[in-house]
């Protein structure tokens, strides 16, 4: 029964000067072991809205994935007990549907041995520890201290500490700037191990002068390390989406980060009860350490910030703002539409699947999202929710890394070459002078 639900814990033992390795082994409960995954693919208005009744929190279905358009999939994971009254309100209602039985056994067994990283280096196509991510940082940056530099940003509410990771061919330039951000949501791994492979690109790859000339890439591959830990814990919590900072009132845990920012907060598409397991909002804005830190950088760097990017799974979106609404677009949108679909269209051409493009609150408005805090309060000109993968929900499996992140590569030159057209008047060596409306009338 328990063949492929070990939990394996490394125990460093220290014992008269000796040091042990030992592993321990042990059969780890996992709640989702007997819970179905139900994909339902609505096909009109009316089914729409049907699945909003199934949101209702009495109702229990945990809701991994909305849909976006018709045929596209609102995911929910369903317990053993509640299965007879998801089944009635499906044919309730003839929706189409897929589902996979007994779905948390094929849970990925999380944990590994140190040992196998330190054989065989730091492989872009796994999904690593937060203290082996930091290491392989601090290694990058000291052995290429003219590319790399690591900002400190404090500890998480765990206190784990956070770096910034600023990668550029002329760290005094003042070039435009591309800021990535990275698991914010726990659960969604291959979002960090995008950022990591996107770092890695550009400081190894010799072709990727190309994307460093004139613009000044900031990268925060993880965003809540204390959530990311916490889904590596064991198999039961592979699916954590929140922080992990603790309420003073209730015995819960956690804010969702990505309804946490302080523009429109909670004005939409937000749980405001602590022990939500998914949206919940925060008992105020930027009540979280973790989006405080982001939110910093965005408003240091405010000036020269031209595009950001958080990095999200699954479901294969690229949207824009605003997420707090569906009712309006931002007077700009189809700048925002149109930078979207070059950046689809360079994924497809390397092989990868196409973005949805849309605005993120089309389908269903959420606020206090990071992406509409950098476009409405901070005046990122251009500010996009990537959502990685689409197939396997959160459980992307590492040996498919190595097909999908140099295809979403692509889709970062594409954003790069872009934000470069826009945004640099001229060079001069390997700054660009920036072009833009604040800055014409000053000489500086
Ligand atoms: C799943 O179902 C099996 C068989 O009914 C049961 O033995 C097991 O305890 C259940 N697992 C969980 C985590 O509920
Ligand atoms: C949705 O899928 C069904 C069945 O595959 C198809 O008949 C229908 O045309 C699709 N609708 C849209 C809007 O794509
Ligand atoms: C399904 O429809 C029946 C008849 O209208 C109703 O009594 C029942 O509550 C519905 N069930 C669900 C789960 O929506
Ligand atoms: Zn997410």
């Amino acid at each position: 029964m328990c063949w492929k639900s070990f939990k394996i814990t490394n125990w460093i033992v220290l014992y008269f000067g000796l040091v042990g390795l030992f592993r321990h082994v042990e059969c780890a409960e996992n709640k989702y072991d007997n819970y179905t995954l139900i994909k339902i693919y609505p096909t009109g208005i009316q089914q729409i809205e049907a699945l909003k009744y199934l949101e209702e929190p009495e109702h229990q279905v945990e809701i991994l994935k909305k849909s976006r358009s018709f045929n596209d999939s609102t995911d929910i994971l369903v317990s053993p007990n509640d299965i007879p009254f998801v089944k009635e309100f499906i044919k309730n209602e003839s929706l189409n549907y897929e589902l996979k039985r007994n779905y948390g056994r094929t849970f990925e067994s999380v944990e590994r041995t140190p040992k196998r990283r330190i054989l065989r280096g730091f492989s872009f196509y796994e999904y690593h520890s937060f203290p082996a991510i930091q290491e392989y940082l601090d290694n990058l940056a000291k052995r290429q201290p003219d590319l790399v530099k690591l900002q400190n940003l404090g500890t998480s509410y765990q206190g784990r500490r956070m770096k910034l990771v600023k990668i550029s061919s002329d760290h005094n330039a003042q070039n435009p700037i591309i800021f990535v951000d990275a698991g914010i949501h726990a659960r969604e791994w291959v979002a960090p191990a995008m950022a990591l492979y996107l770092i890695h690109r550009l400081v190894n790859d010799p072709d990727a002068r190309k994307e460093l000339d004139g613009v000044d890439w900031y990268i925060l591959p993880v965003v809540n390390p204390d959530g990311y830990e916490y889904t590596r814990t064991s198999r039961a919590n592979r699916l954590w989406r929140k922080t992990r900072s603790k309420n003073s009132q209730f015995e819960c845990f956690g804010v969702d980060g990505n309804r946490n920012y302080g523009f429109k907060w909670a004005v939409s598409g937000v749980s405001t009860n602590p022990c939500d397991k998914e949206t919940y909002a925060g008992p105020k804005p930027f009540s979280e350490v973790e989006t405080q830190m982001v939110r910093n950088i965005m408003m240091e760097n405010s000036k020269r910030m031209k595009l950001y990017v958080s990095l999200h799974s699954y479901g294969q979106y690229l949207v824009y703002p605003w997420g707090y609404t569906g009712e309006y677009l931002p007077k700009e949108w189809k700048k925002l539409d149109t930078m979207a679909r070059i950046v689809s269209d360079a994924v497809q051409k390397a092989g990868g699947q196409p973005f949805k493009v849309l605005s993120a609150g089309k389908w269903y408005a959420a606020a206090g999202g990071s992406d509409d805090f950098a476009y409405g309060a901070v005046g990122v000109p251009y500010s996009y929710t990537m959502e990685l993968t689409s197939g396997f929900e959160f459980i992307y499996p590492e040996r498919l890394l190595r097909t999908v992140l140099p295809q979403y590569y692509e889709g970062f030159r594409a954003f790069a070459a872009q934000i470069k057209k826009e945004f640099c008047l001229k060079y001069i060596g390997q700054r660009c002078k920036i072009n833009s409306q604040e800055e014409s009338g000053t000489n500086s």
